[in-house]
């Protein structure tokens, strides 16, 4: 099938099942704004729970956070934000719609890696590039992507949605030490929405102007930036293996130092094989002490750390794991989205792992009018729910039509409660992928779902 026909199965597949609905639907949506419905939420905060969980609560060496979205703007000031958070932007001078430069490059065939603002007005009218709606282009300029608000009733007292959950934790960094004298290496973690005005949001929840970031600042001594580097890249691996991310679809690009964000002294990319392409994922920097040093000198207040062992005072250096959810989300359904043929009928199902599956278990009575059957059912159903999150109750339709609906939104085990249920106190499990029943006693019940 077509890659421009398989993510419109996925995207029409995640609206019709409540996955994700275009943000402000019923007034036309919001460029760039997607919701998540019922199963998509569920979906999120199962992949958000493992990453908080492997990247926080495991781990020794770490803690957690979750700062405000809205921060003093001298916070924006001393991060370079203000002055650097931006994208190239070309307008169509007739229908003054705005694209990104570098995009419009790329889609023409020209690499962009490098190029500043004044090469790639060249190539554009060098080689006479127009919109895509046919019209001639402006010269390219930078446009900065920070949202600004105002705050509070005064003229002039202006703030920025973040761009990035990071700085949160830079102005953090102290008040954990304080509270907690940790040793180096230690990290902060945290998961919260961040906003850009991305020129051109698309590709579904790839370039959304609202989303959230799963993101560490680990503190090193500048000795140890190598090795923590490679322990995080693997982290990050291990990881996307284990909420259903196709590892032959993920590959690494080190990025140039010419596309380094302002921060970054080494950028790792990982890439994953969208249908629309090869593009980031998640990525890894090593931010150096560039940020605590800018705030040392911005707030005035020391950001030093020092070690009680050696009595040695530095400012820490930082390696950044930053993880965006919605990618997240989006790679785990494209690598999961599958159409087979079960006992000659096409189906399409969701490979997703149990982890990260919103309904890990649908519990059926065979008819809906046997109240014998409802009653042993809901026992049955009601056990499993006490201990899984997330179980479903679906009593509409043959059995054959509510395993289909199972298997599109990705439930691993469906239990059918029948006649010999009440004779024998067994039930029929169905596993999602190959379609195989199995008897089994309702008490091996939860623990062969568990282990299998
Ligand atoms: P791109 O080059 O694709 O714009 P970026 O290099 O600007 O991405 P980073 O600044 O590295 O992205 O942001 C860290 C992470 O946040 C990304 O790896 C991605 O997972 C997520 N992210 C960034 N921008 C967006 C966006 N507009 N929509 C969804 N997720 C995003
Ligand atoms: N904190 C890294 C980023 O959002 O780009």
């Amino acid at each position: 099938m077509a890659n421009s026909e398989i993510m419109k199965d996925i995207v029409s597949l995640a609206k019709r099942r409540g996955f994700i609905y275009q943000g402000s639907d019923i007034y036309q949506g919001l460029a760039g704004t997607y919701d998540y419905g019922p199963l998509g939420v569920l979906l999120k905060n199962n992949i958000k729970n493992s990453w908080w969980q492997d990247f926080v609560t495991d781990r020794e060496d770490m803690y957690g956070l979750d700062a405000s979205i809205l921060m003093n703007a001298k916070v924006w000031q001393s991060s370079g934000h203000v002055a650097g958070f931006s994208d190239p932007l070309v307008e169509d001078l007739k229908t003054k719609k705005r694209f990104r430069a570098d995009h419009l490059l790329e889609e023409a065939g020209f690499p962009v890696e490098g190029l500043n603002l004044t090469q790639m007005t060249e190539i554009i009218q060098s080689n006479n590039i127009k919109s895509p709606d046919g019209n001639p282009l402006s010269e390219a300029r930078q446009f900065n992507m920070m949202f600004e608000t105002a705050v509070g009733a005064v003229d002039g007292d202006i703030s920025y949605l973040r761009p990035e959950t990071a700085q949160g934790i830079f102005v953090n960094f102290k008040n954990v030490v304080d509270s907690f004298h940790p040793k180096l290496p230690f990290g902060i973690g945290q998961i919260g929405k961040a906003f850009r005005n991305e020129i051109t949001p698309r590709d579904f929840l790839f370039r959304v102007r609202e989303f959230e970031q799963m993101e560490v600042e680990y503190f090193v001594h500048p000795d140890s930036w190598q090795i923590n580097f490679t322990m995080w890249q693997e982290v990050i691996k291990v990881w996307a293996g284990k909420i259903g991310i196709d590892l032959n679809k993920l590959s690494e690009l080190e990025i140039g130092e010419e596309d380094r964000a302002h921060y970054s002294q080494r950028t790792i990319d990982f890439q994953f094989e969208y249908p629309f392409g090869v593009k980031e994922l998640f990525g890894l920097a090593y931010r150096g002490n560039y940020d605590l040093t800018k705030h040392t000198e911005g707030s005035g207040v020391d950001l030093a750390y020092l070690d009680q062992e050696t009595g040695e005072k530095f400012i820490p250096h930082v390696i950044e794991p930053s993880l965006g959810v919605d990618r997240a989300v989006l790679s785990v359904l494209v690598s999961s989205y599958r159409e087979d043929d079960l006992g000659g009928d096409k189906r399409v199902y969701l490979d997703l792992p149990f982890l990260v599956a919103p309904i890990k278990v649908a519990v059926f009575p065979l008819l809906k009018n046997k109240p014998q059957l409802i009653e042993k059912g809901r026992q049955v159903f009601s056990d499993l729910k006490s201990e899984l999150s997330f179980v479903m109750w679906d009593d509409n339709g043959n059995i054959g039509k509510r395993y289909r609906r199972q298997d599109e939104i990705g439930t691993p085990y469906c239990v059918t409660i029948d006649f010999d249920t009440l004779e024998d106190n067994t039930v029929t499990v169905r596993q999602r992928n190959t379609g195989e029943q199995k008897r089994i006693a309702i008490s091996e019940l939860l623990s062969y779902i568990k282990n299998n």
